[in-house]
């Protein structure tokens, strides 16, 4: 009786419990971050632009003007916005263990490139972009006169 419900315990761990670990755990995975950097071999247009102009390729330098004046709470709240992916798969992590992510790069607005840059496949990056997608970092209090439908193609490439 005792090693039969034990059995059985064993029986719903192994078949039942442990499937479904697995399932979750594949639909679970995520596209890491992999840096603007590995976007250069195959969209060198847009690199060249993004990097020449577009504020956000320089965004750590923002952070490094005012470091001062900040604690280092205060500094790690400026990564959310200012860094690519932070506190996500792949993204920003420090200075030290990830340089190439130290700044708002292609994938703040394409989303985690690892799937895409793996496969050339263009279903894994996102293209269309919303206003939505800007207003995770360009939030009202911060920009109030920030328009932008017609911003949406700014700051990019
Ligand atoms: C190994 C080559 C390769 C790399 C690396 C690569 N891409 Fe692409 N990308 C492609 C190809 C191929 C297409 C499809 C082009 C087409 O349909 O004209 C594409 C399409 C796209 C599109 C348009 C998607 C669509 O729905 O039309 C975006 C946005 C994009 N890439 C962003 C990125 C970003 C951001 C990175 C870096 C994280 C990146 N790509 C890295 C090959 C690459
Ligand atoms: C919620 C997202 C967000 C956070 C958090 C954030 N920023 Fe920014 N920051 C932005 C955006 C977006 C801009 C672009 C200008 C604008 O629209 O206000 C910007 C612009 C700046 C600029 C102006 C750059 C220029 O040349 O005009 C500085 C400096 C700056 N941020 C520093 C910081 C620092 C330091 C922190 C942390 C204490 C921080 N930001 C936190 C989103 C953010
Ligand atoms: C500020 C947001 C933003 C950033 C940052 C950004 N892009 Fe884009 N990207 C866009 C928008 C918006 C489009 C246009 C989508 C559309 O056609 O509706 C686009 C389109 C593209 C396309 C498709 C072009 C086409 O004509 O089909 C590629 C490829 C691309 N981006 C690559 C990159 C790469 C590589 C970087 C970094 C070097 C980058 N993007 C950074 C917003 C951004
Ligand atoms: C992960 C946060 C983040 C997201 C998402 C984001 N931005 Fe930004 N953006 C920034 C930061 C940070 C700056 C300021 C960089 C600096 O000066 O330090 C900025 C600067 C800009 C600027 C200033 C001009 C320039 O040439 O760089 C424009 C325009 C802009 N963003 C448009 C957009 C649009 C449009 C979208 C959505 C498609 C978007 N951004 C999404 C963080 C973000």
């Amino acid at each position: 009786m005792f090693l039969g419900s034990r059995l059985l315990l064993l029986f719903f761990l192994l078949f039942v419990i442990s499937p479904s670990f697995v399932i979750a755990a594949n639909k679970g995975k995520v596209p890491k971050y992999v840096g603007s950097y590995e976007c250069k071999p195959c969209h060198e247009e847009e690199y060249k632009s993004f990097i020449t102009y577009a504020r956000k390729s320089n965004s750590y330098r923002s952070i490094e003007r005012l470091k001062k004046e900040l604690t280092e709470e205060e500094i790690k709240g400026c990564y959310i916005c200012h860094t690519t992916g932070y506190g996500k798969p792949g993204g920003f992590i420090s200075l030290e263990k990830t340089p190439h992510m130290k700044n708002a790069g292609c994938e703040v607005c394409h989303g985690p490139g690892e799937f895409h840059v793996k496969t050339k496949n263009p279903s894994y990056i996102k293209k269309n972009l919303s206003k939505e997608d800007c207003e995770v970092c360009h939030t009202e209090e911060r920009v109030k006169a920030f328009r932008y439908k017609p911003l949406v193609h700014g700051g990019a490439h």
